[in-house]
């Protein structure tokens, strides 16, 4: 933080008042690092994007776009301080990039068509390197015509883990999604429709964990596990019920919290991930527990954990917790130093565009064209409001930052843990604060793909 500050002070962009000083900068400091902190490690990867033919949901043959042919895409698993070298190569017909959600990358790494990089042609590659700064359950996805590109199957798992992981008897990644599947068994192939517009984007009509229907995950009586949600669904919010099975939720968004956390109810939007440390009693030898969705009043089973007769004995120790996340009781005192109001109007390529404070982003932009929102100081403290005018959801997500909720509709809310991605449900006013370390031109958008690729987009800045 010492460097920052110098830094800042050189530029003379800082206000005296941000330099450190703040009670809210000095709270923040020792919440997560400002450099990555690379060991050496290089993980080399291709990630070659292509249609594909995949037995998905009950086992049906299903045309998809996939990664490595396989939908999800591939788990790619780092240890923190390992460098990621990935190679995409593009054999869609389309151009595509890779976004790395929740990483706090290089901003040229950011995979942002037309602000951070140039799309990648079909017949094209691209590689993106970089050290990741923080452990913890990120995803990756294409950042250009994404409710397109995702909703075909482009997505992936990013997991940095722990420069020493913990004992769980085992660590699974889950990754939940919905389909909109046609009379012919195939993806619907019309997308950002009117309807998906005006509503929460598009919801499909088949739920799977992993790419199945019916997952089923057999474990031992006694097993310990780390359980990795990510939501990577279009449109849809997913609230699992974990079925009185013993859960607490270590992690949000890929960041431990400051303590475990009770899972129930927490709503995991699109973008959202959860990190869920679960224990099975001996007592449930020889029975199923299924994981519900609870978010719509009609609930869907997401998958079952089957419990084998046999007992083994539970890794005894503490659930993960980040030391340090600051409370920052005082910070709705701060002035709002950003507001984004979200709406929609009729107009654009698909009739119905969806804005933040009444600008529709324009996808076929070139760098030029996208002159920053606003400016966020970097190593300071801002306060930063989304106001939600309209009645459907919005998944606001911010690349390249963590930020924390500091109040709903004007009552304080303290979350002990970070975020990159905050659900604003029908008319809401949601703050958020932050202390921005990463520089760059980052995204702010919609994570719903659909209001995203019809405007609700925009570049934020952070600066010296
Ligand atoms: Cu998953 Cu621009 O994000
Ligand atoms: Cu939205």
């Amino acid at each position: 933080m010492a460097a920052v500050a110098l830094a800042v002070l050189a530029a003379g962009t800082w206000r005296l008042a941000d330099l450190g000083a703040s009670a809210e900068v000095r709270e923040f400091r020792g919440s997560y690092p400002a450099e990555a902190r690379p060991r050496g490690a290089v993980h080399e990867v291709t990630l070659t994007a292509a249609p594909a033919t995949v037995p998905l949901f009950d086992g049906r043959p299903l045309a998809v776009w996939a990664y490595n042919g396989q939908v999800p895409g591939p788990v790619l698993r780092l240890r923190l301080g390992d460098t990621l070298r990935a190679t995409l190569v593009n054999r869609l017909p389309q151009p595509t990039t890779i976004h790395w959600h929740g990483v706090r990358v290089p901003n040229a790494m950011d995979g942002t068509p037309g602000v951070t990089q140039p799309p990648v042609a079909p017949g094209e590659t691209f590689v993106y390197e970089f050290t990741p700064k923080d452990a913890g359950t990120f995803w990756f996805h294409p950042h250009l015509r994404a409710s397109e590109q995702v909703e075909r199957g482009l997505f992936g798992v990013l997991v940095v883990e722990d420069a020493e992981p913990l004992p769980y008897s085992r660590d699974e990644v889950w990754v939940l999604d919905d389909w909109l599947i046609d009379a012919s068994g195939a993806i619907f192939p019309e997308f950002n429709t009117r309807h998906d517009l005006m509503h929460d984007g598009r919801w499909g009509n088949v739920v799977t964990v992993n790419g199945k229907v019916g997952t089923s995950l057999a474990v031992k009586a006694g097993e310990r596990i780390r359980l990795r949600l990510v939501n990577v669904a279009n449109g849809r919010v997913f609230a699992p019920d974990f079925g009185g099975l013993e859960t607490r939720a270590i992690a949000v968004d890929g960041m431990y919290a400051a303590r475990p956390l009770d899972p129930a109810g927490y709503e995991l939007a699109p973008g959202n991930r959860l990190d869920v440390d679960v224990t099975i009693p001996a007592a449930l030898r020889g029975q199923r527990v299924a994981i519900t969705d609870r978010f719509t009043g009609r609930p869907i089973v997401l998958a079952e954990i089957a419990v084998a007769d046999d007992v083994v004995e539970t890794p005894a120790f503490p659930s993960p917790a980040r030391a340090h996340v600051p409370q920052w009781h005082d910070a709705l005192a701060e002035p709002v130093r950003a507001e984004y109001r979200l709406n929609a109007r009729t107009g654009g390529t698909f009739g119905i565009e969806w804005t933040i404070n009444d600008e529709a982003f324009d996808h076929d932009g070139h760098a030029g064209d996208h002159p920053p929102m606003s400016v966020l100081p970097a190593g300071a403290f801002s306060r930063v409001r989304f106001t939600n005018l309209s009645y459907r959801l919005h998944p606001m997500h911010l690349h390249g930052q963590f930020f924390k909720l500091l109040s709903r509709n004007g009552t304080p809310v303290d979350e002990p843990h970070w975020r990159d991605t905050v659900l604003l449900h029908a008319q809401e006013t949601v703050d958020v604060g932050m202390v921005p370390l990463d520089l760059g031109r980052w995204m702010l958008h919609c994570h719903v793909l659909e209001h995203a690729e019809s405007g609700m987009m925009t570049t934020v800045e952070v600066r010296r």
